[in-house]
């Protein structure tokens, strides 16, 4: 306890997360893929929404309060704001997001915390052949009729690249949604409907494409800026939640590693890493393990594949905490210094083993955690929101990451200014204390 006081007072004084080896790095989530809850403005308090819940209400800043109707994820939200206002409004407030979510003062902000990377989450619709025009234009999912997107166009995604680069961090660019839906929940795009990705040859054949279509970007930039690229994930959480087509996304994340191999990593000198992200509800631990000693030499394990894993205490029942007796302690319990000692016992517990089944194995020399937050539950009203038990979570989890030697950490996410009550766990421009 006092160890960790003192790094707290320290960390705090300058404001670094940890001088350690471990890479220091934040999502860029929300901005260029758009997540309902982060826009549900506390009119709900679910981090995975349910079935029947649209939980999106505002779009700032052209519908700052929304516009008579809800919505379950960013396909949703394009086909209802096509339906309702023409496509060409659609375009419009999409892109007034874009281009005011995530500010040249944010990038410097991160840098002065310490923040060496951001992470960078990207839909399908920054990435097919639509992207090459100027304009952007709406696209539909080639598996749901009533999903629709607004396409990134290329100069756009690149000049956004070079910026962030250009301010001193390093870039990961990770794809996060796939056409037809390649895991289950809002950030697949295409939410309530069923991800039928891994169920479509041809759709996993457009997802080589887009595979494709993100090395050949990074080949396209300029010398300076691609140094600033440090690495990739072909496909975030695949899978999760689809364990029945856990065999078809073992395969095809074989196959994307190829396109990688093959595109980037065989022919540059300073590999950018590839983040491969595996997640347990799709695929066992074991398997994990597996899949990376199957697919990548020693050679390449060494050099640029890293294992990825999230980690998040918000579905950890035994490390999770809350305000209505229904956890594994009680935020009120940091009203006293015994009870504060005793959250942190069950934080750190957690803390210092999430990945230590990956490490200690030995097969993978690099693993990594692209998303973690602060979060003591999913539901962020019932969830602990003071200073105190924050800093437990936020510091036992750095503390964690490093002696057990992790490459990089990514927290989730930046910044969630339409968030409501998530905020308090999940922004951590508003956990550091540097705004909305
Ligand atoms: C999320 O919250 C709901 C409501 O309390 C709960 O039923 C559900 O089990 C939670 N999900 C997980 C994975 O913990
Ligand atoms: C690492 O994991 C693999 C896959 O489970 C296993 O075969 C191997 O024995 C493990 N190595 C060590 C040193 O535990
Ligand atoms: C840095 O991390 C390693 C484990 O990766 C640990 O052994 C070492 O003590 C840490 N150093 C500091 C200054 O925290």
């Amino acid at each position: 306890m006092r160890l960790l006081c003192l790094l707290v007072v320290l960390c705090t004084l300058c404001g670094v997360a940890f001088s350690n080896d471990t890479i220091s790095g934040v999502n860029l989530g929300g901005w260029l893929l758009i997540e309902e809850w982060m826009f549900s403005f506390g009119m709900f308090d679910r981090v995975d929404e349910l079935y029947d819940t649209p939980q999106g209400v505002v779009m700032p800043p052209l519908l700052p309060d929304g516009f008579g109707q809800n919505w379950f994820g960013e396909g949703d939200l394009v086909y209802k704001l096509v339906q309702q206002f023409g496509e060409d409004s659609a375009i419009e407030v999409i892109e007034a997001h874009r281009d005011e979510y995530i500010t040249d003062d944010d990038l410097m902000l991160m840098r002065l915390a310490g923040i060496e990377a951001v992470r960078v989450p990207l839909g399908w619709w920054a990435l097919v052949d639509e992207c090459d025009a100027e304009e952007a234009v709406v696209i539909t999912d080639p598996a749901h009729a009533d999903k629709q997107f607004v396409t990134v166009p290329r100069p756009y995604l690149l000049e956004q690249i070079s910026r962030i680069v250009d301010n001193g961090l390093e870039v990961l660019l990770d794809i996060h949604a796939f056409p037809g839906g390649s895991t289950e929940g809002s950030y697949n795009g295409i939410f309530p409907a069923d991800p039928v990705f891994f169920t479509s040859d041809d759709l996993m054949a457009q997802g080589f494409d887009i595979v494709t279509n993100l090395c050949d970007l990074y080949l396209d930039l300029p010398a300076s800026t691609r140094a600033g690229v440090t690495g990739f994930t072909l496909m975030n959480e695949p899978a999760q939640g689809l364990g029945w087509q856990s065999d078809f996304m073992q395969a095809w994340l074989r196959s994307a590693t190829d396109i990688y191999r093959q595109k980037i990593a065989n022919f540059v000198s300073d590999v950018p890493k590839l983040y491969t992200n595996l997640i347990g509800n799709s695929i066992t631990n074991e398997a994990m393990l597996i899949w990376m000693d199957d697919t990548f030499t020693e050679e390449e394990l060494a050099d640029w594949a890293v294992l990825d894993v999230h980690s998040y205490y918000a579905w950890d029942w035994p490390a999770s905490g809350c305000y209505d007796g229904s956890c594994a302690y009680e935020c009120s319990d940091s009203a006293t210094a015994e009870g504060l000692d005793h959250i942190h016992d069950i934080v750190w517990d957690t803390a210092e083993y999430t990945h230590t089944y990956f490490v200690a194995n030995g097969t993978v020399p690099m693993v990594a955690c692209t998303e973690y937050s602060l979060a003591t539950l999913n539901l962020s009203n019932t969830a602990c929101r003071s200073k105190p038990i924050l800093d437990e979570m936020y510091y036992n989890q750095l503390l964690g990451f490093e002696e057990q030697g992790l490459y990089a950490s990514f927290f989730w996410t930046w910044r969630m200014p339409y968030g409501g009550t998530h905020e308090y766990a999940w922004s951590l421009k508003y956990y550091l204390g540097l705004g909305h």
